[in-house]
């Protein structure tokens, strides 16, 4: 009996190899079907992605994994690796590595190296300096020797200074054991999305979107479940394909008000509903909220919502033009903080202590602040009074430092446009393509003075 038992776990073995085979030579299958799509796509100037059909693939797999009692969750992951392979493919044979601010932005800086006036309207970087209190503190602290290696998780006073500051303007009760710092809100994005994301897991985003989100999810060869906004709804994205959405039980979800590129801040009822929904499901969520102090009218926050695993992140970069600090937090369960912190410590050891000190006199500056919400409010106004002469579209964002107008006129192509721009009048803008399925959009960053602006507009009317 056990000759025959080894002789079947012989042939089970052989059974294995020929399946396994079987799954690489379909996989080879797949991956040539998706080139041959990518060329057609590519001659019939279709986009790369499609979120309906991808939808409806999703939704079959499922279907399909249930009916032979393979687990939907693993048949999901698999699925999701097979079209971020198919995606991957398609870029090569189409060889559209798509536009982003900083690819515009290394374009405009080389153009300007080489004797060019540009006026950057590329990026989000405030073009008034931090406040003098922070260089003073930087200073100090180098001179008083903090420049050694520091805690992982942030010094003390800082974590303790972010929670004061955050229960002051909440009313909450935070310690500073739920406070993380970062080099930046990006690597507090990173931490957050690798303790949440498994390889092959899906993510929701709200589109348009600040590119790293996609980019994130790319890192953990994962698909983004995206919910499409649009300008006609006001930005508002559709609750009822958010639920759909977080029933299929993404590894997160990741929210952004006010919005890089719209300007959208959520009113409470709809943001505590896309909340609610992910708590049912026991979706945690990421809210990048980097952009709230800029907001011009009340923006609801996750910090006053309990129901459901968070990880808050903000920034020095924008509220006090300290981009080139690097420097950044996340708000955090304790449990969620160590994770997080773990990671940080292998893969930085820490942050250099004299910006960190820096940071804390960043808080105390609230005159700089409201000055800084002032001056880009202002320009707000004022280039949404210069759009008005072109044929331009734009929703008055409620909040951030851009404006995201579309152009009305038939088949315009924002990355064509964008280039155009560049080249021959010098000024840099993204086009919306960057932000997900958007051609025909602009992202216009207000961090320019207004004279500034308003020579911007005036090529860009010319370039039309
Ligand atoms: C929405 C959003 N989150 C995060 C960041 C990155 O901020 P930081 O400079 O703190 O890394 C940006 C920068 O443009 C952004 O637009």
């Amino acid at each position: 009996l056990r000759v025959t038992e080894e002789e079947r776990l012989a042939e089970i073995r052989r059974e294995i190899q020929r399946v396994t085979e079987e799954i690489i030579g379909l996989t080879a299958d797949r991956m040539r079907l998706s080139q041959e799509a990518g060329l057609i796509k590519e001659t019939r100037g279709r986009p790369l992605e499609d979120i309906e059909v991808e939808r409806r693939l999703k939704s079959a797999v499922r279907a399909k994994s249930v009916e032979l009692g393979v687990d939907p969750d693993f048949a999901q992951r698999l699925l999701n690796i097979l079209i971020s392979r198919s995606v991957g493919v398609q870029r090569n044979v189409t060889s559209r590595g798509g536009t982003s601010p900083v690819s515009i932005y290394q374009q405009a800086k080389q153009l300007e190296k080489d004797g060019q006036n540009i006026i950057h309207l590329e990026v989000g970087e405030p073009d008034f300096p931090p406040p003098p209190q922070v260089i003073a503190s930087l200073k100090k602290a180098v001179d008083e020797g903090h420049i050694g290696y520091s805690e992982p998780g942030g010094i003390e006073p800082l974590r303790r200074a972010v929670a004061e500051h955050l229960n002051d303007k909440f009313g909450i009760d935070l310690s500073k054991d739920e406070v993380l710092i970062t080099p930046g809100a990006r690597f507090a994005l990173y931490l957050a999305a690798s303790i949440f994301l498994r390889t092959g897991g899906g993510a929701l985003i709200f589109e348009p979107a600040y590119p790293a989100y996609r980019r994130l999810v790319d890192i953990f060869e994962g698909r983004p479940n995206i919910i499409q906004a649009t300008l006609e709804d006001d930005w508002t994205p559709d609750t009822s394909i958010v639920e759909d959405s977080i029933s299929q039980r993404p590894d997160l979800m990741i929210l952004n008000y006010p919005t890089n590129p719209t300007g959208k801040v959520l009113s409470d009822n709809t943001f505590t509903e896309i909340l609610d929904q992910a708590a049912k499901k026991d979706v945690p969520v990421i809210s990048d909220e980097v952009y709230r102090d800029y907001s011009f009218k009340t923006c609801p926050s996750i910090l006053k919502y309990t129901d459901c695993r968070s990880i808050f992140i903000s920034s020095f970069s924008k509220s006090y033009s300290m981009t080139g600090f690097r420097i950044g937090y996340a708000v955090a369960s304790r449990e969620d903080i160590e994770r997080m912190t773990r990671i940080q410590s292998v893969s930085l050891t820490c942050i250099p202590e004299f910006i960190q000190r820096a940071a804390i006199s960043a808080l105390e500056c609230e005159d700089e602040l409201t000055a800084n919400i002032g001056k880009i409010h202002q320009r707000t106004n004022y280039s949404l009074r210069l759009l008005e002469e072109l044929p331009f579209i734009c929703r008055k964002p409620d909040g951030g430092l851009y404006l995201f107008p579309k152009i009305d006129r038939p088949g315009f192509d924002g990355d064509k446009y964008a280039t155009n721009l560049l080249e021959k009048q010098g000024v840099a803008v993204t086009p919306g393509s960057a932000f997900g399925d958007y051609q025909d959009y602009l992202r216009i960053s207000l961090c320019q003075p207004e004279e500034r602006l308003e020579e911007a507009f005036r090529r860009m009317r010319e370039t039309l």
